[in-house]
């Protein structure tokens, strides 16, 4: 057993293809179907909206797919990222179990969504795309789909949910530093903007709103296309790199893993961390797979598994999926990032085959974990990414009444730079703890439309 703390790759070594795990599924993703006639979405379909290489990695059955040469050269700016191990919080929780985190803060824009914008502005560039709408919730996409946009210079346009517009500004401002133009959501630019208005002028928005609009604004210009920052297929391919590297960094570091633990909004980061190890446990490995979600939206956990809409307005296809009903407004919670109604079709199926667990924790006790890192580890973490903090912690103090010497590896989805007005609030003990009522998520199902799917 070595004694580092980080476990480092050279540029040489970082990997020039993505893992696609639709091939290695229990059992086929279903469809996406039509918002307007229910049938199986075709690749035509999608592309008012996204850019055919797009669309053939969204439904490719290839497992593995080269990265181009000018996308490694931008992921180099930061990648590979370094896999720690969290020796100062193992100490400190008391504990036998070693703990790894995989630090996706050191992009650009802190966080691990560069990951899958630089790919999408490239391939958008290369089809002669000029502008990119898109929505963000904390704010943490629209600065990655900023800078992406700068480096392949295309121009940017965010529509970012109200309730963070205002708690964020800072993260406005660095869109803004990297050349987008931005508007808090809803905005009377849409008809799903205007819509929302009409019935409630003090709507907080939410991201299935923003992303209403965004598409709208894509499928109304021929020279813009939407980009997504979760979710959808291709994005959690994308994401892919994290995992590929930890699994060569934990190589290194003569571990095998026993839990992987992430935080989910959409299902991105998560995603991207744990398919890579997919096939292993699929073939026999012991090893477990922990969804992190919040107590206030609680898609795995208290969510129904049946086709509903993308967003709010139903303008997008209709995935099969775990949801809380695209109706569905969470509270103003500050892990904006996790705040979205669905999960990720692909890790919903493997959520629903039991190959993936999931649990939920209300805020206080996440920020109470997200404390204890930022005093050991020294990061601070985004509200987001303290969430898989919370479970690994937890898992670790189990490892702590069991004697067990298990390998817990987290994923470091982002920093908390630019969220300290949350630090505050509970440092303050003004945070409130919420669960979403039971009555209210079945009212929001309930509203889904039925398809023959
Ligand atoms: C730091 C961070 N982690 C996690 C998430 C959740 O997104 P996803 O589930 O797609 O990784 C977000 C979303 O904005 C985020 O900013």
């Amino acid at each position: 057993m070595n004694d580092s703390y980080k476990i480092i790759l050279s540029e040489k070594e970082l990997p020039q293809q993505w893992y696609n795990v639709q091939p290695d599924l229990p059992r086929p993703l279903p469809p996406y179907l039509h918002p307007a006639t229910g049938k199986p979405v075709t690749p035509e379909d999608m592309l008012p909206i996204f850019p055919m290489a797009l669309i053939q990695q969204e439904m490719s059955q290839e497992r593995w797919i080269d990265i181009p040469d000018p996308i490694l050269d931008i992921y180099k700016l930061w990648r590979p990222s370094p896999l720690h191990r969290a020796r100062r919080l193992e100490k400190f929780l008391q504990t036998p179990a070693r703990i790894y985190f995989k630090n996706e803060s050191v992009s650009p824009a802190g966080s691990h969504k560069p990951n899958t914008s630089v790919p999408q502005a490239y391939y958008n560039k290369m089809e002669g795309v000029t502008r990119l709408a898109t929505e963000t919730g904390a704010g943490q996409w629209g600065s990655a789909l900023s800078f992406a946009c700068q480096a392949f210079g295309l121009a940017c346009t965010v529509y970012m949910v109200k309730v963070s517009y205002y708690q964020k500004p800072y993260r406005r401002s660095m869109m803004q530093v990297w050349g987008s133009e931005v508007f808090p959501s809803p905005t009377d630019r849409t008809d799903a903007g205007r819509n929302i208005l009409a019935k409630n002028p003090d709507s907080p928005g939410s991201l299935g709103i923003a992303i209403s609009e965004a598409v709208e604004d894509a499928a109304k210009h021929e020279d813009t296309k939407y980009a997504l920052g979760s979710v959808l297929n291709h994005v959690l391919l994308h994401q892919t790199i994290v995992g590929l590297e930890t699994k060569k960094q934990l190589q290194l570091a003569g571990e095998k893993p026993d839990v992987l633990v992430g935080c989910v909004g959409g299902g991105s980061n998560f995603a991207g961390f744990v398919f890579p190890f997919v096939p292993d446990k699929l073939k026999g490995d012991n090893i477990r797979f922990v969804a992190v979600e919040p107590t206030s939206c609680p898609t795995f956990t208290k969510g129904a598994y049946t086709y509903d809409f993308g967003d709010t307005a139903g303008l997008t296809p209709m995935m099969l999926m775990y949801t809380l009903g695209h109706s569905f407004v969470p509270p103003g919670i500050h892990a904006g990032g996790l705040r979205y109604h669905g999960d990720a079709p692909l890790l919903s199926l493997l959520v629903h085959e039991k190959v993936i667990e999931a649990r939920a924790y209300p805020q206080n006790p996440v920020f109470e974990a997200a404390i204890t890192f930022a005093r050991t580890e020294g990061i601070i973490p985004a509200p987001e990414t303290s969430h898989a903090l919370r479970a690994g912690i937890d898992e670790a103090l189990k490892c702590k009444e069991t004697g067990e010497e298990k390998c817990i590896v987290i994923a470091f989805s982002g920093h908390g730079f630019l969220d300290l007005a949350a630090y505050d609030s509970y440092l303050e003990g003004k945070l409130e703890d919420f669960e979403y009522p039971d009555s209210m998520i079945q009212e929001a199902i309930c509203a889904i439309p039925k398809f023959p799917g």
